[in-house]
């Protein structure tokens, strides 16, 4: 299973034009999504307007050198390894998710692009790639959601309570999960077998709920945060610090009680 190319054995059944239609359409989405976000929220704007502001506020102009680094260190710590999520659990499972879902959406594309019509030559890194991705993003997202999840792990709410902020965490494991189910079902040839068709079926509609579901979902987050990180970096450098004060210079005296508890408040 895990070395072939679910799309080309669809392609007995559904035409790889549609297929890449689909893609096409999923991708539309997000970006119609994110623009009614991004108009709704008014967060773009703000954005700029608080570049403007820090700009003004700056102790320092940095130099092209300086703004480089500054983006470097931004993309290699708090984009590539979101380091804001800190050491430990919460960041693992995030990269787990991250790069799963980043694998299994690029091979998704080259699979249905490049090798799903009758004559394309067989390839078995990329279907190993799309199933190792599927899998990573069914673990990530599912450690998150089962365990790490702010309302279950610092407010002690039920892993089965389902909030709308859920839409994009549920949506993504759930067409991961439902791929690698329908790719298992269809290897086994089961011929007249309805059983790889349901899953086939639930795999499009949680694609369809991923996808459309940018506007209410937090999808768009993966375009946002790397804006926000580089922003907060510059800020820092240049001495605006979005007009927060520096950290105090004293010893932290917070009392023993700190030492009582695990900091998972949030
Ligand atoms: C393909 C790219 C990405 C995927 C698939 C992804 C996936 C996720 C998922 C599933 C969640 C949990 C959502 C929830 O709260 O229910 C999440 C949260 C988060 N993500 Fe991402 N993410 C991506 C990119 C990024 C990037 C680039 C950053 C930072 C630069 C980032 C930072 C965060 C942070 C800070 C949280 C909050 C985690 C928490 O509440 O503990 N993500 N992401």
């Amino acid at each position: 299973m895990i070395t072939a190319n679910p799309f080309y054995a669809l392609a007995d059944t559904i035409p790889v034009f549609v297929m890449q239609l689909f893609v096409i359409l999923m991708a539309t989405l997000v970006i119609l999504g994110t623009l009614i976000d991004i108009i709704h929220k008014k967060n773009v704007r703000y954005f700029f307007e608080n570049a403007k502001k820090a700009k003004k506020a700056a102790k320092k102009k940095l130099s092209t050198s300086e703004t480089t680094s500054v983006i470097i260190k931004t993309v290699a710590s708090d984009i590539l390894t979101t380091s804001e999520l800190g050491a430990g659990k919460r960041r693992s499972a995030h990269l787990l998710g991250m790069y799963g879902t980043i694998i299994f959406w690029l091979a998704s594309v080259v699979l249905i692009f490049c090798y799903s019509n009758v004559n394309s030559d067989t390839t078995v890194l990329w279907p190993v790639l799309w199933h190792i991705g599927a899998f990573m993003t069914v673990i990530g997202g599912s450690w998150f959601w089962f365990f790490l999840r702010v309302d279950v792990y610092s407010e002690a709410h039920p892993w089965y309570r389902i909030i709308k902020a859920d839409l994009f965490v549920l949506a993504l494991i759930a067409s991961s999960l439902f791929g690698l189910i329908w790719s298992f079902l269809q290897s086994l040839d089961l011929n007249e077998r309805w059983d790889d068709k349901v899953f086939l079926v639930l795999y499009i509609i949680s694609n369809l709920v991923l996808f459309g579901g940018v506007y209410w979902s937090k999808f768009a987050h993966m375009f946002y945060k790397p804006g926000a990180a580089l922003q907060k970096n510059l800020a820092e450098a240049d001495g605006s610090r979005d007009n927060l004060p520096p950290p105090a210079d004293t010893p932290e005296k917070f009392g023993l009680g700190i030492k009582r508890d695990v900091p998972k408040h949030y």
